[in-house]
């Protein structure tokens, strides 16, 4: 009698063992089989993701406001924002996005394969060609998402290993790594900023030519960890479990900490660090569940660099400090916001070059004025009166691009010496009556309420021919 209900049991919590695990062996383990698919969806019905066995992350396809398709990502799923912390990158659709019905197989010799609706592959996992095939996928609960061999212990990708902008705690980039920012908030493709530790064992933040974004066409750098001793090279950029961020060398020490004050616990709160589109590298921390002490529930920010990015123009090498532009493009004008984020705006008279991009060039509504033959360079102020006139910004400067410099100049000095100059674009006059010439176009343009410096930009006066 014992022996046999013993067995019944036993054949009761193996049926229930096995309802459970057909039933939603991705859903709490967080293993993936091989074969299993998802689909983008724009119907909820069919949408479906992949979870972590907390469920604190999510894999699976994203539809992305206003743009119109989905991004193939990894995201926190427990939270309202569902903010995604990984995706597919290098997909070639102008925003990086992929249609309504593309989908994502978990295949044994290709890993994750992202298929358009009409077949065709958009996207997948690179593995490593000879290190065997892929048993079954797996998502932690730190948010990465590996591809483990059948040989225990291998993983033949993952998540964490090929960053897009987003560092978790648990995640570190090693010589030679870098994360890149987004193309915009709502593209998913690389833009021209890169988080890299470098092979020398610095960590810089550095913008890239934002024309042909290559790799290679690296302007500056605009933060630096100063970690590059020779005998002692920094060796890994570590986002630890509970929050901190931070260089460990070689020989074992720590050397830099990126978070200058110590992060809220990792218990309640999550973290993430995320190199912007605009530049800007932040950490951020939101509460697990509602109402943690009391703090606001979306994402505050714990820190970010550099603290001030519209200030930021040289690199440490000063051969490139007037090349291109941080987070705002030519003739725009960077406004630092209470989060530390930029703002760009054009000044009057100027328009976006891409009306879809306000942190792009601006450009003047007017012909400029050139040099020419018949330009009369010993014409006075005067005589240029009544085609030229200036636009005032105040509290306005842009460090770079002076040609000429003037002391002991007042607004009207400065203004006429603009004036019967045809090479003048632009004059920035400050506190100390000093008077700069700028040429064109003008960047790294800068507005701040303690700004100790007026611009005026020569402009074509309305109703005039230049
Ligand atoms: C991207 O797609 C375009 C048009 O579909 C094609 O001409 C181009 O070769 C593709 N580029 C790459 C790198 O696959
Ligand atoms: C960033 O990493 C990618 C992928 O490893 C690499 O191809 C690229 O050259 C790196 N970029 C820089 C600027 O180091
Ligand atoms: C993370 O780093 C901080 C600072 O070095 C250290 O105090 C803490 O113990 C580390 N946390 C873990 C989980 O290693
Ligand atoms: C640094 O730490 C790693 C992992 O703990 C260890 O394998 C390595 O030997 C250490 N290196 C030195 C120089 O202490
Ligand atoms: C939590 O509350 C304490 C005490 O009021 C405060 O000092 C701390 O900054 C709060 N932490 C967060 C993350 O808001
Ligand atoms: C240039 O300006 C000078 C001084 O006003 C004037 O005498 C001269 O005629 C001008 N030349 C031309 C080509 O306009």
């Amino acid at each position: 009698m014992g022996v046999i209900s013993c067995w019944i049991l036993q054949v009761v919590l193996v049926l229930q063992l096995q309802v459970l695990v057909s039933l939603s062996h991705n859903i709490i383990s967080g293993s993936v089989p091989v074969g299993e698919s998802l689909t983008a969806s724009e119907s909820k019905q069919f949408s479906s993701s992949w979870l972590s066995s907390s469920g604190d992350f999510a894999f699976g396809f994203r539809k992305i406001q206003p743009n119109d398709g989905f991004t193939l990502s990894i995201w926190f799923d427990k939270i309202p924002d569902k903010t995604i912390v990984w995706h597919a990158q290098g997909i070639n659709t102008t925003t990086g996005l992929v249609p309504d019905g593309s989908k994502v197989t978990l295949t044994a010799d290709r890993g994750l394969v992202l298929t358009g609706p009409g077949g065709q592959q958009l996207w997948s996992s690179s593995l490593p060609q000879t290190r065997g095939s892929v048993s079954r996928g797996l998502i932690t609960d730190a948010g990465d998402f590996g591809l483990l061999s059948e040989d225990p212990g291998v993983v033949l990708w993952s998540s964490f290993a090929n960053p897009t902008d987003t560092l978790l705690p648990t995640q570190s980039i090693v010589p030679g790594g870098n994360i890149s920012s987004r193309r915009k908030e709502t593209s998913f493709q690389k833009g021209r900023f890169r988080l890299r530790l470098g092979e020398d064992g610095d960590l810089q933040i550095l913008t890239l030519n934002s024309e042909t974004l290559a790799e290679t066409d690296v302007y500056f750098s605009y933060y630096s960890s100063n970690t590059k001793d020779p005998h002692n090279p920094g060796n890994r950029l570590v986002f630890n479990e509970t929050g901190y961020m931070y260089v460990v060398m070689r020989d074992n020490t720590t050397r830099f900490y990126v978070n200058k004050k110590d992060p809220v616990p990792s218990k309640d709160f999550y973290h993430r660090a995320v190199l912007h589109f605009d530049g800007v590298l932040a950490q951020y921390y939101h509460p697990k569940r509602h109402g943690v002490n009391n703090s606001n529930n979306g994402w505050s920010l714990a820190w970010s660099e550099p603290e001030n990015i519209c200030a930021k123009r040289f690199g440490p090498s000063l051969d490139a400090n007037e090349l291109g532009n941080l987070a705002c493009g030519f003739n725009n004008i960077c406004i630092l916001g209470d989060n530390h984020r930029p703002k760009c705006e054009c000044p009057e008279r100027f328009l976006l070059v891409d009306p879809n991009d306000e942190y792009g060039d601006c450009k003047p509504d007017f012909e400029m004025q050139t040099c020419g033959p018949e330009s009369n360079q010993t014409a006075t102020a005067h005589q240029y009166e009544d085609r030229y006139e200036f636009v005032t910004l105040k509290m306005t400067n842009w460090p770079s691009g002076d040609y000429k410099r003037y002391s002991n100049y007042d607004e009207e000095r400065c203004k006429a010496t603009c004036l019967s100059d045809c090479f003048c674009g632009a004059v920035v006059l400050g506190r100390d009556r000093l008077c700069w010439k700028k040429k064109f176009p003008l960047s790294y343009g800068i507005r701040d309420a303690n700004g100790d410096s007026d611009t005026f930009i020569k402009v074509l006066k309305l109703g005039s021919r230049s």
